[in-house]
């Protein structure tokens, strides 16, 4: 099964990303988590890439391409995989395609900007895991603290109100053609696309795309 998960910044793609990975027994690939592993790296790309991210803008369509291609010929992703954030511009949708990347679904995260801002303000991460907690909605056993390591959690550097606000913007501007495209696809029967309303709970979501992967 190859599935996408489109959707704004902070509408649960990761959260439930993690769950249809265990249920399925496909990899999760969060391209937002390969840039951030590559800020350990000491060379230009990195700088470009951390320039963009910590502005909120998008990296470049060639380096996330590449970064994809690479992963998705990993030995893991021979049943399928889940793309986490990608794609995200046309030229990106498109790459797939002329890689004869097929895919099966497509799952399109729907929620008001204005409830946004609670679910990023309160996110807590483990950086090395990449496990996702929120204060209010998905606390840790303990104040701050990784469930399974009992390291500390911290906030992203590109959560902060003013970083979202561009991050939005980006989204935006790039969202209405990609969705287009999808549909287009969907009613060519290439694949499937479904919306998923992104303000339910956790629970719900899920029981949402169990019905939806059934389909
Ligand atoms: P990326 O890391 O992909 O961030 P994003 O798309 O902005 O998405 P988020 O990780 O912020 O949110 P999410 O939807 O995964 O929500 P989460 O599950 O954490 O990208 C970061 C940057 O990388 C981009 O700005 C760009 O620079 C670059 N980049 C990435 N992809 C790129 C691409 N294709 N091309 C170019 N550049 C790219 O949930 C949020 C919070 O809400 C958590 O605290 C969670 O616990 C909580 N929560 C989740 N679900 C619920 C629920 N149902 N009810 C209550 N709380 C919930």
């Amino acid at each position: 099964m190859r599935i996408i998960l489109l959707g704004a910044p902070g509408t649960g793609k990761g959260t439930q990303a993690k769950f249809i990975t265990e249920k399925y027994y496909i990899p999760q690939i969060s391209i937002g988590d390969i840039l951030r592993r590559k800020m350990n790296l000491e060379n230009n790309v990195k700088k470009n890439i951390q320039d963009r991210m910590e502005s909120g803008k998008l990296v470049s369509d060639i380096v996330v391409c590449n970064l994809i291609q690479d992963r998705i010929q990993h030995e893991d992703c021979k049943n399928g995989f889940l793309l986490d954030g990608f794609p995200r511009t046309i030229p990106q949708a498109h790459y797939l395609y002329e890689n004869k990347t097929m895919i099966d679904y497509v799952l399109d995260f729907i929620m008001p900007y204005e409830d946004i801002l609670e679910r990023i303000s309160g996110r807590r991460i483990h950086m090395k895991s990449g496990r996702v907690y929120h204060i209010k909605f998905n606390p840790p056993k303990n104040k701050n603290k990784d469930d399974i390591t009992g390291e500390p959690l911290s906030i992203r550097k590109d959560d902060r109100k003013e970083i979202l606000t561009t991050r939005l913007k980006e989204y935006t501007k790039q969202i209405k053609p990609l969705k287009q495209y999808y549909l287009k696809q969907s009613l060519k029967k290439t694949l499937k696309y479904f919306q998923i309303n992104a303000k339910a709970s956790m629970i719900d979501i899920q029981e949402s795309i169990k019905n939806v992967l059934k389909d």
